[in-house]
């Protein structure tokens, strides 16, 4: 029988970019996203940060924190030596939980549109929690890869339950036949533990 992911948590059923923002704002309140986080043992940022360790070897790696919430995939990165981070997220009440001294910069950013950014400027992009439902949607991994110089390496997790749905199987594939990327690891990870939400786990390599 296929899983239910969606009636796992409330969140999942907004599908509208300002209800989303809204709802951030309500679970900031308290900074009840992060102990929530501690709670369900969500374990995306020692998860990704795990696996790129085996890759990005220079900690003066330039990283970019895609979708960096209150900074959980930055506080990970800093306490194994990388330095060079900086974040972009959309929702402010996210973005004003982040603590001090982890990104060099901070930025508010929509990931679904074109990014005022300049190409090839990042060695790593990393995108935690931010492919689920009603978030950013596969098409997004163009800018990214846009973004990331040559070589360069792109890590990701995708919502178990929106991977097929939302097309991100094709947009793997796509990359990949294309040639923009070579896949280094995927596989499933554990994702937000007690709540049976699992994601896959992608660490690609730039081709350009
Ligand atoms: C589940 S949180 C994950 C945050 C962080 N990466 C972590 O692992 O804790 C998802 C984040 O995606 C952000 N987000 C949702 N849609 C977005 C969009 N279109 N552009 C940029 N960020 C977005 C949300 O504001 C939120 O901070």
């Amino acid at each position: 029988m296929k899983k239910e992911v969606i009636s796992k948590l409330d969140i999942y059923k907004i599908k509208k970019p300002e209800e989303l923002l809204q709802y951030y704002q309500d679970w900031t309140d308290n900074n009840k996203y992060n102990k929530d986080m501690v709670d369900w043992n969500y374990t995306a940022p020692q998860e990704t940060v795990s696996v790129l360790r085996k890759y990005a070897l220079n900690k003066n790696s330039k990283i970019l924190d895609a979708g960096c919430g209150t900074g959980l995939v930055g506080i990970e990165l800093k306490k194994y030596g990388y330095s060079n981070i900086e974040g972009v997220d959309f929702s402010q009440s996210m973005l004003d939980l982040v603590p001090q001294n982890i990104y060099k910069k901070i930025e508010k950013i929509d990931l679904n549109k074109p990014l005022k950014l300049k190409n090839n400027i990042y060695d790593v992009v990393m995108c935690v929690g931010t492919f689920t439902y009603g978030h950013v949607k596969p098409h997004a991994l163009d800018e990214i890869i846009r973004l990331t110089k040559n070589k360069g390496l792109i890590c990701f997790t995708i919502n178990e339950g929106i991977y097929e749905e939302y097309g991100f199987d094709k947009k793997i594939k796509e990359l990949t036949n294309n040639k923009l990327w070579n896949v280094k690891e995927f596989f499933k990870s554990n994702y937000i533990t007690t709540k049976d939400v699992e994601a896959w786990l992608c660490l690609a390599e730039i081709i350009k």
